[in-house]
């Protein structure tokens, strides 16, 4: 498979789209794989969405629109619906059902206001907004309040899975698990958390507290970007109040990040009621370019010396989810190291907010390459750039909103 020109791009990518689109009476949504993940996903489907609004915009509003057809009454979006599918999920989390009858009961990263907002960009759909805007605010106010127990305006997380990353190194220090570790340790841990926070029946301040409370900086980096895009579409949907709130709760999160999560240059992940750095690297140190909460001279200072540095994330086929120099990378252990087009796309936007606009061409150049010359796989070995993990795996459908330039 050779592309030479967006269309053709797109095209390839909208067969894969429609392979893996599936119905539930009047509602579709893309799995993101056919074998390895066969339910609708929160994050996936927000990164469904960005790409399908290049392909069929009205599909991309169709994918989003099931999405939070199954939002809680307290405004969270759960991050898997199992739709008509058997559950429990079929592969590695085998007897796992998350604490819920049609969905899980955690929730995954907050990107769908930006989704939204993309696909506003290609159609100028009001009523669009208008009809999925309550949905939204719900789901952000949940996160401001219920996940920020002790209102210091960082967001929390029960479970590493909440991050999308399930088994990354990230979580090591709070789950109690050595830097060297099996799949199965990972998951017995996590497996654990499930059995805990059913427990304290998912409520998330009582399960923050008691067992697992990580204020993740990809997450609240998330947040505040995907608050700055809620105060886009509120402004476009003219509600003023919510507009000037919305701005203030993202300037909040930015200034709370600044106080707690940074040091030496670097932003970190930070855990339990004190507040302690998790000293990880991992891609998250770039998450900061994306939310655009850096100034000039730190986000130089951050591309040169760890983005393009050959011993830590810039191997043959960056970005590899882990710095080379930890002792947890791992080049096949999934969020441990290899290369996932999602986190390249994350960092691609927050090099673009920075005016690299070579770097983001080259990240964009080895992400199309890979899926050229490996097809559409989960991640790849960032060293030898071997295709990794589920077969026909959506989120390489990235690039569309990547290039060609
Ligand atoms: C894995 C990934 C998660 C993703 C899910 C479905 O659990 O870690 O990020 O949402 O698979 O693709």
């Amino acid at each position: 498979m050779k592309y030479s020109s967006k269309d053709e791009i797109i095209k390839t990518v909208y067969e894969l789209m429609l392979k893996n689109r599936r119905t539930a009476g009047s509602y579709q949504y893309t799995v993101p794989s056919p074998q390895t993940y066969p339910y609708q996903w929160l994050w996936d489907s927000c990164f469904h969405a960005i790409i399908l609004s290049h392909c069929n915009v009205e599909d991309a509003k169709k994918e989003l629109l099931s999405l939070v057809s199954h939002q809680f009454d307290n405004g969270m979006l759960p991050h898997m619906i199992y739709w008509e599918q058997p559950r429990p999920f079929g592969t590695l989390l085998t007897d796992v059902t998350w604490g819920g009858k049609d969905t899980s009961t955690i929730t995954q990263p907050p990107i769908i206001a930006d989704a939204v907002l993309k696909i506003y960009e290609q159609d100028q759909d009001w009523h669009f907004l208008k009809e999925i805007y309550p949905k939204l605010k719900k789901f952000y106010k949940y996160l401001l309040i219920d996940r920020d127990a002790r209102g210091n305006h960082l967001i929390g997380i029960i479970n590493p899975d909440e991050s999308g990353e399930d088994n990354s190194p990230r979580f090591d220090i709070p789950l109690k698990l050595p830097a060297i570790q099996t799949t199965t340790e990972s998951i017995e841990k996590r497996l654990k958390l499930v059995e805990e926070n059913k427990t304290c029946n998912f409520d998330a301040p009582k399960c923050m507290k008691n067992f697992f409370w990580v204020k993740d900086l990809p997450y609240n980096c998330f947040m505040v970007k995907n608050l700055l895009s809620l105060y886009q579409i509120a402004k476009i949907l003219k509600l003023e109040e919510d507009r000037i709130i919305i701005g203030q709760q993202a300037e909040l999160i930015k200034q709370a990040m600044r106080t707690n999560m940074y040091e030496d240059g670097l932003y970190w992940s930070v855990f339990g009621l004190d507040y302690k750095k998790i000293k990880v690297k991992t891609w998250a140190i770039f998450a900061p370019l994306y939310a655009g909460i850096l100034s000039q001279q730190e986000a130089e200072y951050l591309v040169d010396q760890h983005l393009l540095n050959k011993k830590e994330f810039w191997p043959k086929y960056p970005i590899p989810t882990v710095s080379l120099d930890e002792p947890s990378f791992d080049p096949q252990g999934y969020w441990r190291g290899p290369t996932w087009i999602a986190i390249n796309w994350f960092v691609f936007q927050g090099l673009l907010n920075y005016g690299f606009k070579d770097i983001a061409k080259e990240i964009y150049r080895i992400s199309n390459y890979l899926i050229e010359t490996k097809g559409f796989r989960e991640q790849f070995d960032p060293q030898t750039g071997e295709g990794l993990g589920a077969q026909d795996f959506t989120w390489g459908g990235l690039i569309v909103d990547m290039g060609p330039h």
